[in-house]
């Protein structure tokens, strides 16, 4: 199966579906929800989907900061019917090959303390001490695309 991951323009159905997914794996779990989270400036930020029979099953979100030539990782999700088949992989590959492409040699993220191994074997390294956010102990990780 060849997994073909989309960019998705904001404000555009997919964007909507992804938002869905994203409020699903992200954000109820935690008795939260989306509408909640500061959104409003996500036509500035790079949106990935694989999108199947009309569905998101997985999503990763780029804010890129061209200046310092870094670029943040955010709202990394698939739908636990497609966990371990490579679709997180995929998302975070396409996201690393459109940062470098635009200039950002680094890629920032703050993982959940559960995600952590999912990142390492990405290349990712932890970069700080635990801490807390949206209720969950995340640690700092980073990875050098240049390298
Ligand atoms: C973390 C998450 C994105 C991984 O997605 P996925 O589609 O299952 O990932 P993949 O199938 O591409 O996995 C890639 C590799 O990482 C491994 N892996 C995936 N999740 C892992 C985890 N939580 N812990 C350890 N290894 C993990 C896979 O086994 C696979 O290994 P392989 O390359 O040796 O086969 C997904 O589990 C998820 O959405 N979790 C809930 C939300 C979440 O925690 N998001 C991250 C917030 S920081």
């Amino acid at each position: 199966l060849q997994l073909k991951v989309s960019q998705i323009k904001h404000n555009t159905k997919d964007y909507n579906k992804t938002l869905e997914l994203r409020n699903e794996i992200l954000r109820k779990p935690l008795n939260l929800d989306i509408k909640n989270d500061d959104i409003y400036d996500e036509d500035q930020h790079i949106h990935f989907g694989i999108i199947q029979e009309d569905k998101a099953l997985g999503v990763v979100v780029l804010v890129p900061h061209y200046q310092n030539k870094v670029g943040k990782l955010r709202q990394m999700a698939t739908a636990e019917e497609v966990r371990g088949k490579g679709y997180g992989k995929a998302l975070v590959k396409a996201l690393e090959n459109y940062a470098l492409k635009h200039g950002m040699s680094t890629i920032l993220l703050h993982s959940r303390f559960y995600a952590v191994d999912f990142y390492l074997k990405l290349g990712y390294e932890i970069c700080s001490e635990p801490f807390e956010e949206v209720g969950i102990e995340h640690f700092k990780m980073k990875k050098m695309l240049s390298e």
